[in-house]
């Protein structure tokens, strides 16, 4: 089993088992404004974390989504994952949600920068990248915070949910190569 530890969590593989702790903040709007996905029923979250596991099945995985678990105490706070862009292996794309209570104390730069090492040191990928709606300053800031770099403003360039409505959104494009992060001293 896979399992990557933070200085005050551990990211081990997401599954049913996780149902409360995830839907208690996947079910509520404000948790959810910027994510494409949700708020979550009873039944989408079950149906997400069933495919999680699934996906946990296959050798190499393409989706590696993870529960980050505190160490102190055992809350399951968030989720946070990596995705293969294709079966080429090269590039991927990551995605994070946290817990509204546990918001603004580092802990989603914490696993990202975790993912990134993951990414780069055991899977050998040459470039992650993460997109998230321009006014999702919280989600910006932690790619930010993480060492990523902003690579593209894309102006109305999806038209989806953001909170209750649909509608055309600006999204900020970041990514990393790995000869970027294997430099870096503060990684
Ligand atoms: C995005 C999210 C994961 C961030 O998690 P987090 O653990 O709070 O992130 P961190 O504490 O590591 O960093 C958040 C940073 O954003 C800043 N921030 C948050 N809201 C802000 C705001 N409205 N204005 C300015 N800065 C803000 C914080 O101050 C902090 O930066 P700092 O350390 O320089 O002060 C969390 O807000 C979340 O789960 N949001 C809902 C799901 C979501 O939007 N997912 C991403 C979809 S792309």
């Amino acid at each position: 089993m896979i399992r990557l530890e933070t200085e005050r969590m551990i990211l081990r593989p997401l599954g049913t088992g996780d149902f409360d702790a995830f839907y208690s903040y996947r079910s509520v709007p404000e948790n959810m404004t910027y994510m494409i996905f949700g708020p979550d029923t009873p039944e989408s979250a079950k149906g997400f974390l069933a495919m999680c596991e699934n996906w946990w099945k296959e050798d190499p995985p393409k989706i590696y989504e993870f529960a980050a678990v505190l160490r102190d105490g055992g809350n399951m706070i968030g989720n946070c994952g990596l995705y293969m862009d294709d079966e080429k292996r090269v590039t991927a794309m990551l995605g994070w949600c946290i817990h509204r209570d546990y918001w603004n104390r580092g802990y989603a730069t914490e696993f990202v920068k975790a993912l990134l090492k993951f990414g780069f040191e055991d899977l050998n990928l040459h470039r992650i990248h993460a997109e998230c709606n321009a006014d999702n300053i919280a989600s910006a800031r932690v790619m930010e915070k993480a060492g990523m770099r902003r690579e593209g403003h894309f102006i109305k360039n999806r038209f989806d949910r953001v909170g209750d409505k649909k509608m055309w959104y600006d999204e900020f494009f970041y990514g990393i190569l790995q000869e970027e992060y294997l430099a870096r001293k503060d990684k």
